[in-house]
């Protein structure tokens, strides 16, 4: 229910937002960043706040799923604006299958926002689907042994914190970071997707409007199926 917490905390949503503003103004990179853990909480059994909940001798979460572990960033945000306005989050009791969506065909964020060298090392040295140049100077910061596999890059290095539609001409010139970016452009039938958003910014974003809309209702168990948190790290 969009409206739920207008009767339900009618400060909730000001207070989300301020929240979100502030840690925004701190680091530009959170904003890149929230939109994952939307994304990575979303797509496991619903946006309910899951991938927030810490592991326990007895409970296995997300936080610690390969996908997430070291990488997931801006839990703090929501602890945050969640003391702010005591917002309970509603979550669903089992948290650990990895919904195999569409997912070729969702549209990536991955036009803001930074990557890990561990993610994308095989690619810049190993793989020939690459601008040479591009691995060249990827590797500068992304040595080819195991250090720094914590050294960031940037998703998209041509405009690194604007949501735009580089990111899908940069997989056209091979100069996609991930592996799982560039199979998007790889002579595969996703090819004319990643060629038509380069051509036309306002088909991606209209895409991803509402790609996102449609990911933020795949819904939480509610009534007595769930359970509304008190502790947004923990079970009841
Ligand atoms: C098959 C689909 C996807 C794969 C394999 C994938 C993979 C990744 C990987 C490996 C990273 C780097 C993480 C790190 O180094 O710590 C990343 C970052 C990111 N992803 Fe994805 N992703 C996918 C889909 C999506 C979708 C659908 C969205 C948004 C709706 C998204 C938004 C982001 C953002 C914004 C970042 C940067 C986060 C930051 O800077 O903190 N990704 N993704």
């Amino acid at each position: 229910m969009p409206n739920y917490y207008d009767y339900a905390c009618p400060q909730a949503i000001p207070t989300i937002r301020k929240a979100i503003r502030n840690a925004i103004a701190n680091e530009r990179r959170m904003a890149a960043s929230l939109i994952r853990l939307h994304f990575h909480d979303c797509f496991v059994q619903g946006c309910d706040g899951s991938v927030l909940l810490k592991d326990t001798p007895w409970f296995t979460g997300e936080q610690t799923a390969l996908q997430n572990n070291n990488s997931i960033r801006g839990m703090e945000i929501i602890d945050a604006a969640k003391q702010a306005v005591r917002l309970f989050v509603r979550e669903s009791s089992h948290v650990q299958i990895y919904l195999h969506l569409q997912l070729e065909t969702l549209p990536r964020a991955h036009t803001v926002g930074q990557a890990q060298c561990v993610t994308f090392r095989n690619r810049i040295y190993n793989e020939t689907n690459i601008d040479p140049g591009f691995a060249i100077h990827r590797r500068c910061g992304c040595p080819s042994d195991n250090a720094g596999n914590g050294n960031l890059a940037p998703l998209d290095p041509v405009t690194p914190y604007t949501f735009d539609n580089k990111y899908y001409k940069n997989l056209m010139q091979k100069k996609g970071l991930l592996h799982s970016d560039q199979v998007l452009f790889n002579g595969g039938e996703t090819d004319g997707i990643v060629a038509g958003y380069s051509r036309d910014s306002s088909s991606f974003y209209a895409d991803f409007a509402a790609a996102m809309v449609k990911m933020g209702d795949i819904s939480p168990l509610t009534g007595s199926l769930g359970q509304i948190r008190k502790i947004c790290s923990a079970i009841n």
